[in-house]
């Protein structure tokens, strides 16, 4: 049968490497993705020029039409703290009216998958976190419009299965790097990466001992690809998807100090409810995807990362996110791209 597919979200960064895995399969014959480019690129879509694709340059919550998508992945949120920190109403949003949204244009019987996030577990007080982990969020804090968001749009997503027999896939990320993402997007290994080559301090907030758990792109994707369509389970998740190996902020800018000549570390304010420890609980994964692994330890995932930046980006007039900046947009320092040997 050939399916017609939505990916909300489709040219960011993880939505347009889902993007790549869809075009692999020889059942779908139509990908619309939707994004309003807040925080993608359309060249990470126009790089595919496949005639499948179908970009709708709009907010998915107003996209048009009626039940139409065999499958639906909604992907539609800034993952990055000064972005979403810096626009609530919208993060918010996106998460939870653009399921709203995407709902409606579900076929009857049509699969929803959804990218939750290792943020509902908030500053979590036990580690590793397994699913079952009921989170601790401050639902008054900064990070409340994401972290919020994500849980509410699950909460409907959940319920939506219970009341009407939704079709669904739940994945809830741990922190991604990898190539593909934009300069500016202010996550720690793309910033670190964008500064060191752009002759600037990494900054480190707070001491640099809170840890996360650093998943490679490819080997998320692995699992998505597994578990949203080859897999054939029918769990409904969520589902943890990540690295188990928790690595400190501060052993992570370090490493790339040492790979960029000349770069630097600074240390700044710590960010406000900046969560100590991120490490999930991988059992569930394992079970129900038992061929899948993060097999990309960070020192290959961050030389891998660092070599796509080298080729094809270009840190001039980058106007890097910063924490410092209160969330915003710090202004363009007119960045000289840098000769790193
Ligand atoms: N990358 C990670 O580490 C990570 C971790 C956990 C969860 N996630 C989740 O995975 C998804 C993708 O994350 P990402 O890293 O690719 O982020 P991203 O910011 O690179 O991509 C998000 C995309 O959604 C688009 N978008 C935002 N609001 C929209 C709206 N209202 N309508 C249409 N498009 C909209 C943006 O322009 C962007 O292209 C997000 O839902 C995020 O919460 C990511």
């Amino acid at each position: 049968m050939s399916k017609s597919i939505c990916v909300a979200g489709g040219a960011g960064f993880l939505g347009s490497h889902l993007v790549g895995r869809l075009l692999n399969r020889p059942d779908v014959s139509k990908i619309v993705v939707v994004d309003n480019l807040w925080t993608g690129l359309v060249d990470n879509i126009t790089q595919y020029n496949d005639p499948r694709i179908v970009f709708e340059h709009r907010d998915i919550e107003t996209l048009p039409g009626a039940a139409m998508f065999d499958e639906v992945y909604h992907l539609a949120s800034p993952a990055s703290p000064p972005w979403y920190m810096a626009d609530p109403a919208r993060t918010i949003s996106a998460n939870v009216a653009g399921a709203l949204r995407l709902l409606d244009l579900l076929k009857q019987g049509g699969r929803f998958c959804y990218t939750s996030s290792s943020e509902v577990y908030g500053d979590p007080k036990v580690t590793p976190q397994p699913e079952s982990y009921l989170g601790s969020v401050d639902c008054t804090g900064p990070r409340a419009a994401y972290d919020e968001g994500k849980r509410c749009t699950e909460a409907l997503l959940f319920n939506m299965k219970r009341t009407s027999g939704l079709d669904l896939r739940v994945v809830r990320p741990f922190n991604v790097y990898g190539p593909g993402t934009r300069p500016d997007d202010g996550r720690a290994v793309s910033n670190f990466i964008s500064r060191a080559l752009s002759c600037r301090p990494m900054t480190i907030h707070g001491s640099g001992l809170q840890t996360r758990s650093w998943g490679y792109v490819d080997d998320i994707l692995d699992a998505f690809e597994q578990y949203f369509w080859l897999a054939g389970t029918d769990h409904p998740g969520p589902i943890n998807i990540g690295n188990d190996e928790e690595i400190s902020v501060l052993e992570v800018a370090r490493y790339v100090s040492s790979l960029v000549p000349g770069s630097n570390l600074e240390f700044g304010d710590p960010v406000p409810q900046d969560p100590s420890n991120r490490r999930p609980d991988l059992s569930l994964a394992r079970s129900i995807l038992p061929n899948w692994k993060c097999g990309t330890n960070y020192l290959t995932g961050i030389v891998k990362t660092l070599d796509w930046f080298r080729l094809n980006t270009q840190t001039a007039n980058v106007a890097f996110v910063d924490f410092q900046a209160g969330g915003r947009r710090a202004p363009s320092p007119q960045l000289a791209i840098a000769t790193v040997p």
